[in-house]
């Protein structure tokens, strides 16, 4: 037991030694023209690549899509052996397979964990998209299609860049990839992959490029990501679909109850009120706030990008605050009762909403979906049967922005965007990041190029060929500052 004690507090000096090495780090900081060159030579190439990977509908959610899926882990398994991974292979999983690669060129250096996903969300509502979305084209500078951004653009950067390393013998470090199909549904069997191939994963880092930057002037890096429960809840009220004239007024109509207790979820303040829901939420200190206003933010611009003439949100808190520190409860879906044409004079027998509530440290995934359960059955009235149905969870997670990792992240952007990357809180969801922390003891890097304005899961998706290029560009110098720095 002592002597477990005196190694941590050992590795915790040692840490500290390297922090102060690396905060005199100034080496890498000036442009490699190779780099530059190489992605010149072959951007066409790289673009067409991408657009072969996009041109496969890989929809997870939905089984038409299958072969689809599986296919594109195929192809992704061929562009990491042309580009020189070794020991390539398609895992598979009780669900979507993951692909796996690595290149190991000595034991003794660091290795980089590159995690992906190549699969990506419905592309539905099919008829706003202005192109096929399975279709890539480039329009103003953008690619167009679903998954251009989130994540097979974003994903794919690390492909070529890996491939410019290996072509310009600069590869510095060892490098193993990680690139599952179920991100989108949750990572459930990517989580089982992890526990069961810890050595396999055996890595220094995890790095990922699946979030985004504040715009393309102000680069940045994500340092925190919402956790996630999502349930499905169904009322019923009366045994089959009643005559609105005959029956209306003397039998509850579980459309207008579901929405009641929808809306009695949350107060005038817009606090949620479950009962417990706040309990665990990690509090933000006074400073921490202030040092999180600082990043560049215009109310204004963000009303007119989504054409609101206000905001909405919990009381006492900051839009940003709101979409990244706070949990959330939005209702995602609301169906029930008659959506055809013309008029229908009925009362369903059912209701159903999909809910997702977004979690923030150090709220559990599955304690939320109790408490909601709970709570949801206990202010149904008496005249409905509700059933609560539990989808896929995830816990939030936040990353050092202290750590060489970052540093070497950061020193990257800030060479090729010019600027020093801002470290921002994110409120989305990537499942599978705390569990690299909790079963791999690994902090991931989140190193994403996206912007807000990419319309990932939204119709007409796109990714800037600006973008896709930087990131290809950006890559290689976290790879050298991070090998450089761990030395
Ligand atoms: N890449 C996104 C998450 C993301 C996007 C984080 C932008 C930060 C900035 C990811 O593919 C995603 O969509 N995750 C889902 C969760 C999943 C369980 C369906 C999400 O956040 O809704
Ligand atoms: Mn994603
Ligand atoms: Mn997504």
């Amino acid at each position: 037991m002592t002597q477990k004690k005196s190694k941590e507090e050992k590795v915790k000096i040692q840490k500290k030694e390297k922090e102060k090495k690396f905060n005199n780090f100034k080496l890498f900081k000036m442009i490699n023209p190779h780099i530059n060159s190489y992605i010149e030579k072959n951007k066409d190439r790289f673009l067409n690549e991408l657009f072969e990977l996009l041109r496969i509908p890989s929809v997870s959610a939905d089984p038409k899509y299958k072969a689809d899926v599986i296919k594109t882990a195929a192809v992704i398994k061929e562009k990491l052996i042309a580009a020189g991974a070794e020991k390539v292979e398609i895992c598979e999983t009780a669900g979507y397979p993951i692909v796996y690669g690595e290149k190991i060129i000595d034991a003794k250096l660091p290795t980089v964990l590159v995690y992906g996903h190549y699969d990506v969300q419905p592309a539905d509502p099919i008829e706003l998209w202005t192109s096929g979305p399975f279709e890539p084209v480039i329009k103003d500078g953008k690619i167009y299609a679903r998954g251009a951004c989130d994540d097979k653009g974003q994903m794919y950067m690390h492909v070529k860049a890996f491939e410019l390393m290996m072509q310009t013998n600069s590869l510095p470090c060892n490098v193993k990839f990680m690139i599952e199909g179920e991100e989108e549904v949750g990572s459930n069997n990517l989580g089982t992959f992890v526990k069961a191939n810890k050595e396999k994963l055996k890595a220094d880092v995890i790095v990922i490029s699946d979030t985004g930057i504040i715009a393309n002037d102000i680069p940045s890096i994500t340092v925190g990501l919402r956790g996630l429960s999502y349930v499905e809840v169904e009322v019923t009220g009366p045994n089959r679909d009643l005559h609105s004239g005959l029956y209306g007024g003397a039998v509850a109509n579980p459309i207008n109850i579901l929405c009641e207790m929808i809306a009695k979820m949350k107060d005038d303040k817009n606090h949620i009120t479950i009962p417990g829901f706040y309990d665990d939420v990690e509090i933000l200190t006074a400073e921490e706030r202030a040092e999180m206003a600082k990043a560049p933010f215009s109310l204004d611009e963000y009303k007119k990008a989504l054409d609101l003439s206000d905001i909405h949100g919990e009381d006492g808190y900051t839009t940003n605050e709101r979409n990244s520190i706070r949990p959330t409860l939005d209702v995602n879906g609301i169906w029930g009762g008659y959506q055809g044409e013309g008029a229908k004079t009925v009362i369903a027998s059912k209701a159903y909403a999909k809910i997702s509530m977004r979690l923030v440290p150090h709220q559990n995934s599955d304690k939320i979906m109790k408490i909601f359960s709970d709570y949801f059955t206990s202010i149904a009235p008496k005249s409905v049967k509700v059933k609560v149905t539990p989808h896929h969870g995830g816990e939030p997670v936040v990353t050092p922005s202290t750590s060489v990792a970052y540093k070497a992240a950061s020193m990257a952007m800030e060479t090729t965007f010019g600027k020093k990357p801002v470290p921002v809180r994110s409120g989305g969801s990537i499942p599978i990041v705390a569990m690299f922390k909790s079963e791999l003891g690994l902090d991931s890097v989140l190193m994403g190029f996206g912007l807000d304005s990419d319309a990932i899961h939204s119709p007409n998706e796109h990714y800037g060929v600006f973008n896709y290029l930087k990131g290809i560009e950006t890559i290689p110098y976290f790879y050298k500052n991070y090998a450089e720095m761990s030395k």
